[in-house]
């Protein structure tokens, strides 16, 4: 089965510095099989638009309002997003979860808001370092995914993909062993069938993501259960996150 690779570009690269990025990016992956999805900032959708529409590759927000529309100052709704021709959001980074608050509801409704546009979701999910080492990730992982998930039909998750991203692993060079991921995606597919189903968890493409670089994408690629990876600071270097498409 073909192997997804998120970009999530976080805060970082201006729209102009994306569209030169993409010129660097694009000659490089020609070839490549992989699904390729941008998380990007909003201002950077309309070069995403432009430039990717003739190519495999597929973007989408970081993230979206949990309301539809109205007095909402500074954040981005469902249909503004897909309107811009984007086909993913990532929701409940655990940045997004800290920054702004989010709550295991507001990160339920926000799926169910995306749903209803046909964007597709990357649910971001993951443990503290105190959670593991007190042996408690399965817990932590089931309190989340059971509300996020909350009232949704077996039917909707194929459009929703759980990235597993450890809360300790992201932007500091530590990573899981990939035992204990293996591991941890088993809990997080026994979780789902529980919810739902053997088959909608035998369906389901969980990501690992936290600290992938170049050099340790294949490990974390061929974990049994693994469907791909999402990448933060790797993917701002052209040449690194083609190397990791391919
Ligand atoms: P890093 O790859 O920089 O650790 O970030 C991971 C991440 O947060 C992707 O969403």
């Amino acid at each position: 089965m073909k192997k997804f690779v998120v970009g999530n570009f976080k805060m970082n690269t201006t729209p102009s510095q994306f569209s030169s990025y993409l010129d660097e990016f694009l000659p490089r992956i020609k070839d490549c099989k992989t699904n390729i999805i941008f998380c990007l900032p909003a201002t950077h959708f309309h070069v995403a638009s432009l430039r990717l529409s003739a190519t495999n590759i597929k973007f989408g927000a970081q993230n979206i309002s949990s309301e539809k529309c109205g007095a909402c100052t500074g954040e981005i709704s469902n249909e503004m997003v897909k309107d811009c021709g984007a086909d993913y959001t990532l929701i409940g980074h655990s940045e997004t979860r800290r920054k702004f608050k989010e709550t295991p509801e507001s990160i339920n409704q926000k799926i169910i808001r995306a749903l209803e546009v046909n964007l597709k979701v990357i649910l971001c999910i993951g443990e503290t370092k105190y959670e593991r080492t007190t042996k408690k990730t399965k817990l932590s992982l089931k309190r989340q995914l059971d509300t996020a998930l909350k009232g949704l039909y077996e039917n909707e998750l194929r459009n929703i993909m759980i990235a597993y991203e450890p809360i300790w692993a992201i932007g500091t060079g530590k990573t899981p062993t990939p035992k204990e991921i293996e591991d941890t995606v088993k809990d997080i597919k026994d979780i789902i069938t529980d919810n739902f189903t053997v088959r909608a968890a035998e369906k389901m493409n969980v990501l690992y993501g936290g600290s992938i670089t170049e050099s340790n994408c294949s490990q974390f690629s061929k974990i049994k259960g693994v469907s791909g990876l999402l990448v933060g600071g790797a993917c701002l270097n052209a040449k690194s996150f083609a190397n990791i498409c391919k």
